[in-house]
């Protein structure tokens, strides 16, 4: 099967990511896919969470914490800019905190408790973690690609999800019961015990945005994953122990994507020894590379002459990956 085939044959899926190591061509695949389904007629956003704006680096335009910004017709990239969703949750929990309790101000030991806990590294993974699902569960595209941070991180983001989910669920039953509680104590008390639980109530949004995005991200009909390998052996092997990982969290793996393929044919040219020895080298690992993961390899990508920037780059890469031709 072909990467094309994978959507040709997939209708339903909406969700691709593009996962591996550090510096293999996630972005680089994730905007040639973005770009020729946007080709084919879908509306497409390509979106990263990734402080290093890799997305504006390869549509050459400052998107950073811009929204979803138009490239060309149908297809939007948009990169999430982590710090300022940490001020915008600062704002919530201040105008929070006043509402519920009537003030006029924020008083100065909350307000030091709210800067101490926004300094911490899981405010920011969980800013990250509400914006990736604020993304996911808008709707308004027909294709949602995921432009991943390298694997290690990616997967703790996986495992944050469960976490998450867990940690909310013991705190909503704990609720759940209390309130229990509260209310036998109202009627016994001959009180009425109306009033709405604002905890219970937030509690209970959390867990349904979490089982929403994580219902999304392991949905086989609905979500790909595919791996970007490159033939070394170093990445085989990572990739192999990562694959195994991501399928306890079951991640749907759809395919692995072989990228910076030297050309074979140099071989039937006059080179020099050096790049011999690296194209049979090369010839190893990619036979290493079908043996390890099978039919799942879904397309081999060759190395360009240049680096992949700008969007006349894209459309070549695209077409390489995918097949020339508007349908
Ligand atoms: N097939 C290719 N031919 C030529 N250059 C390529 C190819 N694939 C990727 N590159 C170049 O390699 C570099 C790294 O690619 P890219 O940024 O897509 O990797 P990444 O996996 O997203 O990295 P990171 O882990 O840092 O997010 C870029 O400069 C890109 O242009
Ligand atoms: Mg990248």
């Amino acid at each position: 099967m072909s990467l094309r085939d994978t959507f040709e044959q997939n209708t339903n899926r909406r969700y691709i990511m593009f996962g591996g190591k550090g510096g293999l061509g996630k972005t680089t695949f994730s905007a040639a896919t973005a770009f020729w389904l946007a080709q084919q007629g879908h509306k497409v956003l390509v979106f990263s969470v990734d402080p290093q704006a890799s997305l504006s680096d390869i549509f050459q335009r400052d998107i950073f914490g811009k929204g979803a910004v138009e490239i060309m017709h149908n297809l939007y990239a948009q990169e999430v800019d982590a710090d300022s969703h940490i001020h915008q949750y600062q704002e919530q929990i201040r105008k929070k905190i006043l509402d519920m309790y009537g003030l006029e101000q924020v008083p100065e030991e909350i307000e030091q408790y709210i800067q101490a806990a926004s300094a911490e590294p899981a405010m920011e993974e969980s800013a990250i973690f509400d914006a990736v699902v604020d993304i996911v569960v808008g709707g308004e595209y027909d294709y949602y690609i995921y432009d991943l941070v390298p694997l290690g991180h990616a997967l703790y983001y996986l495992s944050m999800a469960k976490v998450y989910d867990e940690w909310i669920n013991r705190i909503t039953r704990l609720r759940q019961e209390m309130r229990e509680h509260e209310e036998m104590v109202a009627r016994i008390k001959r009180e009425k015990s109306t009033e709405e639980d604002h905890i219970l109530t937030e509690l209970n949004y959390i867990k349904d945005r979490i089982n929403q995005s994580s219902r999304i991200l392991t949905d086989k009909q609905k979500t790909a994953f595919f791996f970007v390998v490159v033939p070394e052996e170093m990445i085989i092997l990572d990739t192999e122990k990562a694959a195994q990982l991501f399928s306890k969290f079951d991640v749907p793996i759809a395919g692995y994507v072989v990228n910076r393929v030297l050309p074979t044919n140099l071989g039937d040219q006059d080179i020099p020894p050096y790049f011999k020895q690296r194209l049979s080298m090369q010839g190893d690992y990619l036979r290493k590379i079908d043996q390890v993961f099978g039919k799942d390899v879904v397309g081999r990508v060759p190395e360009l002459e240049r680096d992949v920037t700008g969007l006349a780059m894209i459309e070549k890469l695209a077409g390489i990956m995918y097949g020339n031709g508007r349908r």
